[in-house]
């Protein structure tokens, strides 16, 4: 895990891992042993879903995780970027809805609605304009204007609640179904 976090300054945060029977992601040699130790059991990816252990994430680090074959982000976010996320005015968001999957369609895209938990955002890594993989914004490199991520395809831009705030997507980025086992373990599927 020390490779996770000793060079936070100076390079991005985040990780791929690859939990999924698809996991192709490419991911550090050094992240190995972080991967194997959140490998999914072979029930769980029979059923689609996979459980991830939260502890080793750092607040403002994000991991980007192979679910169902594409990217899933789980980003643990700073206070700063909890309240940057509240004080949005839904009714001014050019998609409105929170498009969680865990709760009804028409629910609006407030932060409480998008992160079960304010601490832990957790989103497919998958651009509502045409799939591409967003970019995530952390403060040493900044991507976009909203804190969240920035999509280098044609320049859609998300806040920390993975709204989209700006560009051709049409939605905010996709809530997945999950379930919190426990304060650091969560079942996605
Ligand atoms: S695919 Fe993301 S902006 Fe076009």
């Amino acid at each position: 895990m020390t490779a996770t976090t000793s060079d936070a300054t100076t390079r991005r945060d985040f990780l791929y891992v690859a939990t999924g029977a698809m996991g192709a992601v490419g991911a550090a040699a050094a992240a190995w042993p972080f991967i194997d130790q959140m490998n999914p059991s072979t029930a769980a990816l029979a059923l689609g879903t996979t459980e991830i252990d939260l502890a080793a994430i750092q607040p403002g680090q994000q991991v980007i995780y192979t679910w169902r074959g594409q990217p899933l982000f789980v980003r643990r976010r700073t206070p700063a970027e909890i309240a940057s996320a509240k004080a949005v005015d839904v009714s001014t968001l050019p998609d409105p809805l929170a498009r969680n999957a865990n709760l009804p369609d028409n629910t609006p895209a407030t932060d409480a609605d998008r992160a079960t938990k304010p601490e832990w955002l957790i989103v497919k890594g998958v651009c509502t304009h045409l799939g591409c993989t967003p970019t995530v914004s952390t403060p040493t490199a900044p991507e976009g204007e909203y804190g969240g991520w920035l999509c280098h395809c044609h320049g859609s831009a998300y806040d920390t609640a993975g709204r989209i705030r700006k560009g051709p997507a049409p939605e905010n980025l996709a809530v997945p179904p999950y379930t919190f086992l426990s304060d650091t373990r969560v079942k996605v599927g």
